[in-house]
Order: structure tokens, then C-alpha cells, then sequence
């Protein structure tokens, strides 16, 4: 399973590639508003940092605009994806990018069968919301699920990217369930770091270590 960051946080990103995990990037405008500055600017960056998928979200509600967003982003490096919300024209802009080779994720999706007519539409990325599925006492993951099934059924070129991820259990949850993709933020992969007993026994294998040198 490979594991995007969910921020437009430069320099998050570049602690998380020098781990060595870190297989690409989504951003959204929420997550741009809280970097500031020019969004090509950003976009720019990250896809400097990492060689994987960098997802540009456009804000434009109808096709032609959606478009137009779309071929400026897919036109900053190579290596980014135009994140398309479900809707109407939002197939209609994906399937149109399909055609002239620009990759795209179709984002906000809340059920199987909105990412069955992405995946049809031709998006890349599928991303099912997890946690904001959740937030409204339904089971996100149960989505994410049904999609990788339907996606492995019928043998669809796309791939299911679990989003909107908010704990480490969920990024487990996303693994055991196929998903290809997990996007989640850098504190949840520092969740996923920090464990009680590695801690203790880091410490206790150094004061032992330290014992042996002053004796
Ligand atoms: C990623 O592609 C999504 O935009 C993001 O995961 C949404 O997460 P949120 O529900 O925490 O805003």
C-alpha cells in the first residue's frame, strides 16, 4: 500500500521523504489555506520533493472551468493529478482529461457507487472519506472496502485511495481492507511511529549501555 501526506505543508513533506515512505502528496484548498501563497507556487515545490502523485484540487463547479484549472495544474510538472469533486461535471471534466492523458482523483466520493462512475469516468484515484463518513456515525471504511472489491472484481484501471484518514487504527484498517492508497496527515504517521515500549526500551537499552561504560 503506498502512503501520500494529506497537506500542502512544504516542509512536512520533506521530513516525511527523508523517512523514506513516502510514495506522494494530496492537497485540497482547505489544507492549501493554511500554507498561504501562491498555490502553483506550492504545487511546484512538492512536486519537487516527491516523484509520486501530487493531487491539485480545482475549485472551478463547472466543466469548462474545471477543465481549464485542470490543464493549468497537470501543466506545472508532470507528476501532478487534478482532484476533481464528485458531481456531474465533475465526471464529465474527468473523462475529458482521461482523453488527453492528464490523471486525475475524483475526491469527496461518500459511497461505492460514486467511485464505480469515477472509476468509469476514467480517475486515476478513487478517494473514499473515511473519517468524515465517521464524524456521521456511519462506517467510512466499509466504503473503502466495497470500492477495492469492485475495483479487483472488474479489474479497473484505478485505485482506491483512502482519505479524510484522522487515526493510526484507521490507517491499519485501510491496509487489511486492499486499499492501494492511504493519505493521511504527518501527525498520524508520527502516531504510527511512537509506540510506549519502543520508547522505554530505547531508554533502558542506553542507561544499560552507559552502566557498562562507567563501570
Ligand atoms: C484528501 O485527499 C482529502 O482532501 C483529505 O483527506 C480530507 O480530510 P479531512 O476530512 O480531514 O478534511
Amino acid at each position: 500500500m503506498k502512503i501520500f501526506l494529506d497537506t500542502a505543508d512544504v516542509d512536512d513533506i520533506a521530513v516525511v521523504a527523508r523517512w523514506g515512505v513516502l510514495d506522494g502528496v494530496t492537497t485540497n484548498p482547505t489544507l492549501f489555506s493554511k500554507v498561504g501563497g501562491s498555490y502553483d507556487d506550492v504545487l511546484r515545490r512538492i512536486s519537487g520533493l516527491t516523484p509520486g502523485p501530487v493531487s491539485a484540487e480545482v475549485v472551478a463547479a463547472d466543466v469548462e472551468g474545471m477543465l481549464s484549472e485542470g490543464r493549468h495544474f497537470a501543466g506545472i510538472a508532470p507528476n501532478i493529478v487534478v482532484k476533481i469533486p464528485m458531481s456531474e461535471p465533475g465526471l464529465a471534466a474527468m473523462a475529458r482529461l482521461k482523453a488527453e492523458g492528464i490523471r486525475t482523483n475524483c475526491t469527496l466520493i461518500f459511497s461505492a457507487n460514486q467511485g464505480l462512475l469515477a472509476a468509469k469516468a476514467g480517475a486515476s484515484l478513487l478517494s473514499p472519506f473515511v473519517g468524515r463518513l465517521d464524524d456521521i456515525n456511519e462506517d467510512g471504511m466499509d466504503v473503502v472496502r466495497e470500492l477495492v472489491a469492485i475495483v479487483e472484481t472488474h479489474g479497473l484501471d484505478t485505485e482506491v485511495l483512502a482519505a479524510s484518514i484522522r487515526h493510526p487504527r484507521h490507517v491499519t484498517e485501510a491496509a487489511l481492507a486492499g486499499a492501494h492508497v492511504v493519505t493521511a496527515p504527518i501527525a498520524v504517521l508520527r502516531q504510527m511511529i511512537a509506540h510506549p515500549l519502543t520508547e522505554s526500551g530505547i531508554e533502558k537499552f542506553r542507561q544499560d549501555w552507559d552502566a557498562v561504560q562507567g563501570a
